[in-house]
């Protein structure tokens, strides 16, 4: 069933912005983008193309009526407020891609999406500080509830899938893919991704039924012991993973996150990666299987282009997260059984 409408993606050329539109398009809808014009610029020419800048000039937003706008370039509220100035009121329902860095304490597990949210300890900045992203993306989705009267507020975690320029989830997919024995978190700390296709779907959906609300929006957590399994099975190589102790991890400067990437040892950080999602889950929803998600990453890192990868290096330690395949290795071994 198709959904139809008119839609307006503030984004669109990069990542989550990119299986929107695909999702959009498949869908039967009327798709226009408005971006700078600096990513991806040769993507989807079927579509209307709008070019400026939300940090200065969004005329190009004065003229035009949409039922949807998809807001997935907000990283300041007074983007949001430019935004909504220009559309004054050609918009049904406006939805808003924000994140879980939101939540103010993360310390255990299964936060929801009436905890407290992070504030800023000064003055708003003028401008997009990334060290601010969790309160900015707080004040971001304020400015939505204040101008837009029909909003949807989505919070993804971890974004996965083809396109991701981060490597976050990348990383593991190609590192476990590879034979022999690797560096991993403790095979018991939560984790927890949405594929940017389930995403997309599932936002076009709340779009198309201006569903009202604030969604945390991820898979079920699991133990890392799953992702990395799953990933090894994938590749039908063997699962040896080796979990280095917090003293040597301190002693070989390996860091959490950076170096293994989706893993958080501070306390205080512990349940980021496991919120409740309850309410995605009922509002619709829907992951594929880790199988899928592991399968298409890995075919598309495996071809991805130059622009797509870290310009210094070559595959497979072009990686933008993550152990380097050398050290990862020489970790290994060092510390195997
Ligand atoms: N990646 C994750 O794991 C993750 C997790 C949680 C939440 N999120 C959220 O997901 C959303 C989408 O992230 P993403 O990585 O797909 O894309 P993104 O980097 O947030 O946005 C890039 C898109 O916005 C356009 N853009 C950027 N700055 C602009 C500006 N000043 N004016 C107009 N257009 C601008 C870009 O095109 P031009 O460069 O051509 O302007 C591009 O199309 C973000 O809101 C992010 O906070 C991401």
């Amino acid at each position: 069933m198709t959904t139809g409408g008119r839609a307006l993606v503030l984004g669109g050329t990069k990542f989550l912005g990119v299986h929107l539109v695909e999702a959009l398009l498949r869908e039967g809808w009327d798709v226009t983008t408005f971006t700078r014009g600096r990513t991806n610029p040769h993507l989807f020419p079927q579509v209307t193309r709008l070019h400026g800048d939300r940090d200065d000039d969004v005329s190009a937003l004065t003229a035009g009526e949409w039922d949807v706008v998809y807001d997935l370039s907000a990283y300041h509220p007074a983007q949001i407020h430019r935004t909504a100035d220009a559309l004054q009121d050609r918009t049904d329902h406006y939805v808003l891609v924000s994140t879980i860095s939101v939540y103010a304490d993360v310390a255990e597990p299964g936060v929801d999406e009436d905890a407290p949210l992070a504030a800023l300890d000064g003055p708003v900045p003028e401008t997009f500080e990334p060290e601010l992203y969790g309160p900015l993306k707080a004040l971001c989705e304020q400015a939505v509830a204040e101008r837009f009267a029909s909003h949807t507020i989505v919070r993804p975690s971890i974004i996965a899938g083809p396109h991701d320029p981060t490597d976050r989830f990348t990383a593991w997919v190609v590192r476990m893919s590879e034979p022999g024995p690797h560096v991993t978190p403790p095979l018991d700390a939560p984790v927890q991704w949405v594929d940017a296709r389930d995403l997309a779907d599932w936002l076009v959906r709340l779009g198309a039924d201006r569903t009202p609300g604030t969604f945390n929006a991820a898979t079920p957590a699991v133990p890392f012991e799953v992702l990395l399994r799953t990933i090894a099975d994938e590749a039908g190589v063997a699962f040896e993973p080796v979990v280095l102790s917090d003293e040597q991890r301190a002693a070989e400067g390996v860091r959490a996150w950076a170096d293994l990437p989706l893993w958080l040892d501070d306390p205080t950080m512990r349940g980021l990666l496991d919120v409740d999602i309850t309410r995605a889950t009922a509002a619709g929803l829907h992951a594929r299987p880790l199988s899928e998600t592991v399968r298409d990453t890995l075919a598309w890192v495996r071809t991805r282009g130059s622009d797509e990868r870290r310009p210094d290096e070559q595959p497979p330690d072009d990686l933008r997260a993550g152990l380097t395949r050398t050290r990862d290795a020489e970790l290994a071994a060092r510390y195997d059984g």
